[in-house]
């Protein structure tokens, strides 16, 4: 089975567009959260997943969008999904209330942040990989959240070692035996890790691969004026920060 392994979407449809005119064949969608928040098309992006029938689990943008009614309304983050919130249909938000805050595929964990702390926690470091080795019996484990392609590499036994090998202009990583893995795919919509280009995977057995695909950043940046949507939210996609 071929796994399409994607993160942070983040309503950007038009780095989606991309992704999927530029991935191999694959067989299923693996989604590891926040389909919205940033950018203005969450509801394209929420029907593209009902309709290719992603394994998704949610990220702390979509728990965020759920819990409005309950959060105070402050800041550019929760005003942008506040003003995507109200263009998403009954369907939309039933299908986002759906996601768990993990799932296993094929023995893989899929998580947001890590496996510790689904939702928010950013693996970002070895000593939070360390503890979320020891928060999984998983092997091998997907999560996004840091936007950040990359994989943390754990080899089992009595010293076991962590090491961090980014993927920031796509590349292959090939599972040996004894080697546990925790994986970021990047992020389809808001790269974070300096390279502009949407981020995204593809998992088969023991092979991962990494993407990076080039998009039209004009058409998001017109799209994101014509809604009125603040400046700085296409200045960092010109940088990938
Ligand atoms: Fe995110």
């Amino acid at each position: 089975m071929r796994y399409l392994v994607l993160s942070d979407i983040h309503g950007n449809w038009p780095a989606l567009e991309a992704v999927l005119q530029a991935a191999p064949p694959f067989d299923r969608v693996l989604f590891l959260g926040d389909a919205v928040g940033y950018y203005p098309d969450g509801d394209r992006v929420l029907d593209w997943l009902m309709e290719v029938g992603a394994e998704c689990v949610l990220g702390n943008h979509d728990a965020w969008l759920l819990a409005l009614d309950r959060l105070p309304v402050e800041g550019a983050v929760l005003e942008i999904l506040a003003w995507q919130r109200d263009r998403l249909s009954p369907e939309h938000l039933a299908f986002l209330g759906s996601w768990p805050w993990q799932k296993e595929v094929e023995g893989a964990l899929l998580v947001h942040g890590s496996p510790c702390d689904p939702l928010l926690e950013y693996l970002d470091d070895l000593e939070p990989a360390r503890q979320a080795f020891a928060c999984t019996e998983a092997r091998l484990a997907f999560h996004g959240h840091t936007h950040l392609a990359g994989a943390f590499l754990q080899l089992s036994g009595p010293r076991p070692w962590v090491r961090y090998q980014a993927f920031r202009q796509g590349g292959e990583l090939l599972l040996p035996p004894k080697v546990r893995a925790l994986i970021n795919p990047g992020s389809v919509g808001q790269p974070r890790d300096g390279v502009p280009g949407a981020a995204f995977a593809l998992w088969e057995g023991e092979r991962v691969e990494f993407f990076r695909v080039a998009y039209p950043l004009e058409k998001v940046e017109a799209r994101l004026r014509e809604e009125g949507f603040p400046p700085w939210l296409w200045e960092r996609l010109r940088v990938g920060e």
